[in-house]
């Protein structure tokens, strides 16, 4: 390998960019955060005032004098930038400060090293990494261990580049080859699936919106969730069974990112490939995150670059746990179909009230029309406002309701059974015309 990932509690500096567009802007505590689950050692956290940005450096020269004294005076192996740095602004970069310099794309890109877990995803990334690396392999990649020397350097310097050129290439074309025959793989059992008629649902969210957890908490299984950035890289599917609609596929995928490397994009599209052959996205929102508008914006951008903007998509608000006085529920559209869900993947509060409005969306089999119930009743009334389904109310003299319903017939089938009574009796006792 040509590429050495480095071992975590490297110290570093962080630069961060503060600039006035916000477009280009990014999240410092997104960026830290980043830092945090590569596993650097933030040992300084600069803002610099983005006025003028500079061809050679980025920054200013005066900084870059500034940020050389620090990485002498603390001993900092890694000074990573919270942006994009051209190939020559890197080197510049690392020559000044006599230190590894890194920027967005490739911290995100050696998170993603570290969290592949599937044949197909440790491909991917290494393809990535070896993209990003063959643009920054020019004379002078491997200047910090010739420094010093002079004379004489340039011609094995430049053979070796030729040989580093040569196995890159190689490699490169090894990985293409190999994720090709993966990918054909992966498309064979998605059309299988497809053939057996069997609903396929994707989770796709902001990085750490809870994809995880959720994914876990509705198929009981134990996918790695952490407290980190990108915890999931590769798309894990699991069938399971929902109440009344049958089995469905459900995957979760990679969590997306602002400025998600453009590279980046099209190295995980056969990841998210996934996302756009669903029946159904369901997008994670974490409730609690101040940023959540952005996040919301960041990862519709992504969904409408890799195709699947289209598809149905619910909103699921996670975290309610973390609000105060935010209940589990369903919020519909003007049509009355499902739109958003609150829930709480950890605790599991709200994840009924989910599976009831997957299973609305993808069999549409709905019963409308206005139920007269008697106040003995009001327990069933209870829970057709939990569902969401009641769409207005009145009363009668004796106190009753009289209940504009919207409402799966399963799930009206399942409640009024629950309360003893025949669904086809019930409806014929209590419906108005
Ligand atoms: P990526 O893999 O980065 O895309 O993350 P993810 O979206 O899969 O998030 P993950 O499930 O790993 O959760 C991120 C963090 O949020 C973990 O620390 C979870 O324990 C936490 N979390 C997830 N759901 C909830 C929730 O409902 N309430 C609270 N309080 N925390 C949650």
């Amino acid at each position: 390998m040509f590429f050495e990932r480095h071992e975590g509690g490297e110290r570093a500096v962080l630069v961060h960019l503060d600039g006035q567009d916000p477009e280009a802007r990014e999240d410092p505590q997104e960026f830290q955060e980043l830092a945090i689950s590569a596993g650097a050692e933030t040992v300084a956290f600069i803002s610099v005032p983005r006025h003028r940005p500079t061809a050679k450096y980025l920054i200013g020269s005066g900084k870059v004098e500034e940020l050389r004294d620090l990485v002498k005076a603390e001993h900092i192996d890694l000074v990573i930038f919270n942006h994009t740095l051209t190939p020559s602004q890197e080197r510049n970069l690392e020559r000044a400060f006599e230190c590894r310099v890194l920027d967005r794309t490739g911290l995100i890109l050696d998170i993603f090293a570290q969290r592949a877990r599937t044949h197909e995803g440790k491909l991917q990334v290494e393809l990535a990494q070896l993209d990003h690396l063959s643009t920054r392999l020019v004379r002078g990649w491997t200047h910090l261990e010739r420094q010093g020397g002079g004379i004489g350097l340039r011609g094995p310097g430049e053979t070796q580049l030729e040989t580093d050129r040569r196995l890159l290439r190689v490699r490169m074309g090894q990985l293409k080859s190999r994720l090709a025959k993966v990918r054909s793989q992966r498309q064979q059992a998605r059309r299988g699936r497809q053939r057996a008629d069997i609903p396929s649902v994707s989770l796709v969210g902001y990085t750490n919106a809870g994809k995880s957890t959720l994914f876990n908490a509705l198929t009981n299984s134990d996918v790695y969730a952490a407290d980190q950035l990108f915890a999931t890289l590769d798309p894990t599917l699991r069938r399971l069974q929902l109440d009344d609609l049958g089995p469905i596929v459900l995957a979760d995928t990679v969590g997306f990112i602002r400025h998600l490397p453009h590279k980046l994009v099209e190295a995980f599209r056969s990841t998210l490939e996934e996302s756009s052959n669903s029946d159904l996205l369901i997008h994670i929102i974490d409730a609690h995150e101040p940023e959540r508008k952005e996040q919301i914006e960041q990862v519709m951008a992504v969904l409408q670059e890799i195709g699947a903007e289209g598809l149905p998509l619910l909103e699921v608000y996670n975290k309610i746990d973390l609000l105060e006085g935010v209940e589990p529920q369903i919020q519909r559209d003007g049509d009355g179909k499902p739109q958003r869900v609150w829930v709480s993947a950890r605790d599991g509060r709200g994840l009924d009230l989910l599976r009831q409005a997957v299973a609305e969306l993808l069999g549409d089999d709905l019963f409308v029309g206005t139920l007269r119930l008697p106040q003995a009743l009001g327990r069933l009334r209870a829970q057709f406002f939990a569902l969401g389904a009641v769409q207005s109310e009145a009363h009668d003299e004796e106190g009753g309701s009289l209940l504009a319903l919207r409402v799966p017939r399963v799930e009206l089938n399942r409640l009024v059974s629950r309360e003893g009574w025949e669904p086809l009796d019930f409806l014929a006792q209590h419906t108005l015309q």
